[in-house]
Parts: structure tokens; C-alpha cells; sequence
């Protein structure tokens, strides 16, 4: 394992006021998002997409790395810049999303398994070639009266703890996503309860790996209530239990913690944020955004596929980017939206 290069990358990206922009939504997401402003879903509007984010001016003073799809790794820009040269030129570090989805996790009914561990160190060293410096792995957790049940908390475990282990080994800093959804009508203590049983199990099985926390960035779900629970929590309860779980289950020697914005609209991932910054609770850890959909939900919608709007949409990333910096710490005004 080469620390250095390790600690270089954890150096470039966990830094106070900034966070990642996921930009890694794989076909069928993409798809889903375009579809949303009836765009079509072809490699050239992906590509195009990709370079308005990332060619957006001064996203760099709030963003200090992207997560890219496989695809996005080797696509240009306009003028045939690669994206990772493009980013790296901004001082923004390339990640690469690694895994290659879910599957149902058998013997354990209405559980996943996130799947793509053969052949990995020789995927990243390729990744590596390409430019990409820390690497993404989703493992998702669905809440209802049975589920998560244990074999899938053990099962993604100890999955995202051998992914980890191997991103290390290849000098890739490794994101580990453990994602407990917020689908369902669950209530905000169920999914504190899930969250931290979730936590403990993945953090148990990266010590049993040898993972080195330092070289590591956790992204977490917020502990929020199910989208149709009728008893929906308010700002200061949802940052009080996440930051109760977190001190509870993820050791201060972990560098930094990058939520993922999960569906929560754009306004209240920033607002979360923000408020665990508030509460006046000194935390161990650099804490700060991974979004995907947070950061670039209203922007997909200005830009509607067509050329003339990319300004007006890498205005409306630059802001969200900009809100979410300050909300990294602690700053974010509702005032400022
Ligand atoms: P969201 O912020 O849209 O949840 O996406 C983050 C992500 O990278 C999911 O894997």
C-alpha cells in the first residue's frame, strides 16, 4: 500500500468548504434523470451533460473531487481535453464509481448484495492510468419490519470492507457507501436503529480487513424518517440522530464523512448539513456532501438538453455547489437560496 499517494489524494479532497459532486450515475440512472426532461439517453448528451458540470466556472472553490461513471473516464470535452485532465487542471480530483450494481441477496428476502469484486485491482489499475485517484461503492440497505436482516449486513460488510482493502492496496482511496434507503413509511427512530446497526457491521468488517481508516472516506445516509412516513422530522432532529449515530459507530481516525443526498430535496441535504454544524458538538471528522442529485436536480432541469441554457444551468450548479461549501461549515443561510 503506497500511504502516501493514499494520503496525498485523502489531502486534495477533505478540505474545510469543500465536497464531491457524484456525477457517476450509471445507463439506466442516467436515463431515469434525462428521461425526467425528456432528453434522450446517448452517449453524446451524457458526454455534453458531464461537460457542462464540470466546465462550469469557480465550481472548484466548493468541489474538491467528482465521481465519474466508467463511460465519463475516457469522454472529452469540446476541445478534446479528457475530463480527468480537465478536472485535475482545477485542482478537482477524478474518482471512478467501481461496482456494478445490486442484486437480490439470496436466502435473505428483500435484501441486495452490491456486486463487482473479480477482477477489481486490475480495474482500478487501468482506472489509475486513466487519471482517477479514489474510487465509489454503493451497498444499499431497504428498510422495512425485516429488513435489513442480518446476512445482508454482514454480507455488504464484509463486501465493501474487501473492496476497500483492495482500492487501498492499488493506492485508490476508497469511498465506502453504506446507503440505508429513505423509501418506505418507516420513522426516524427505526432508521436510527438500522443506521447504526449498519455502521458497526461495516466498520467491524473494514478492521477485520486491515482498511486504514485515515485513507478512507465514509459516505453515510442521514438518519431521516421513510418518504411516507406520516411523521416527518425537523431539521435540528434529523442532524441530532445522524451525528448521534456517527459519534457512536465511526472512529475519529476516519479523515472524512461526504454524505449522499439520498432524495432528500435539494434545500433540506443543505440544511441537514448545516445543522450538524450548528449543534455545537465538536466532531472528529471533516464533514461535508457527496451529492449526486442535490447538487445538480435544478440544474439538469435549466438545462433541458439544449445548448442555449448551458449558462444559465452551470449558474444554478455553481449556486447549489457554493450553498452546500457553506453549509459544510455551518454557514448556510435559507436566506442565501
Ligand atoms: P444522491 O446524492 O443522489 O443520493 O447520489 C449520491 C450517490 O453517489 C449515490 O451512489
Amino acid at each position: 500500500m503506497s500511504v502516501k499517494e493514499l494520503a496525498a489524494t485523502i489531502n486534495d479532497i477533505a478540505i474545510r468548504g469543500k465536497g464531491i459532486l457524484a456525477a457517476d450515475e450509471s445507463k439506466p440512472t442516467i436515463a431515469k434523470r434525462f428521461a425526467s426532461i425528456d432528453v434522450e439517453n446517448n452517449e453524446e448528451h451524457r458526454r455534453a451533460y458531464r461537460e457542462l458540470l464540470f466546465t462550469t466556472p469557480g465550481m472548484e472553490e466548493f468541489i474538491s473531487g467528482v465521481i465519474l461513471f466508467e463511460e465519463t473516464l475516457s469522454h472529452k470535452a469540446a476541445d478534446g481535453t479528457p475530463f480527468p485532465k480537465l478536472l485535475a487542471a482545477k485542482g478537482v480530483v477524478p474518482g471512478i464509481k467501481v461496482d456494478r450494481g445490486t442484486i437480490p441477496l439470496t436466502n435473505s428476502e428483500g435484501d441486495k448484495v452490491t456486486q463487482g469484486l473479480d477482477g477489481l485491482g486490475e480495474r482500478l489499475q487501468n482506472y489509475k492510468q486513466q487519471g482517477a485517484r479514489f474510487a465509489k461503492w454503493r451497498s444499499i440497505y431497504p428498510i422495512s419490519a425485516v429488513n435489513p436482516r442480518r446476512l445482508a449486513m454482514q454480507t455488504n460488510a464484509e463486501v465493501l470492507a474487501r473492496y476497500a482493502a483492495i482500492c487501498q492496496e492499488n493506492g485508490i482511496v476508497p469511498i465506502v457507501e453504506p446507503e440505508v434507503l429513505i423509501d418506505g413509511d418507516h420513522t426516524i427512530e427505526r432508521c436510527e436503529e438500522v443506521s447504526e446497526e449498519v455502521l458497526f457491521n461495516v466498520f467491524a468488517a473494514l478492521h477485520r480487513h486491515h482498511v486504514s481508516f485515515e485513507h478512507m472516506i465514509l459516505k453515510p445516509s442521514m438518519v431521516i424518517a421513510g418518504k411516507s412516513c406520516s411523521q416527518q422530522s425537523n431539521v435540528d432532529e434529523v442532524a441530532k440522530a445522524t451525528i448521534r449515530v456517527l459519534l457512536r459507530t465511526v472512529p475519529g481516525s476516519v479523515a472524512t464523512i461526504n454524505f449522499l443526498s439520498g432524495g432528500q430535496t435539494e434545500q433540506q441535504a443543505t440544511a441537514h448539513l448545516n445543522a450538524m454544524h450548528r449543534l455545537g458538538v465538536t466532531l472528529p471528522w471533516n464533514l461535508s456532501f457527496s451529492y449526486a442529485r442535490a447538487l445538480q436536480a435544478p440544474c439538469l432541469k435549466t438545462w433541458q438538453g439544449k445548448p442555449e441554457n448551458v449558462k444559465p444551468a452551470q449558474e444554478i450548479f455553481y449556486k447549489r455547489a457554493k450553498l452546500n461549501g457553506a453549509a459544510s461549515c455551518g454557514e448556510y443561510e435559507t436566506s442565501m437560496e
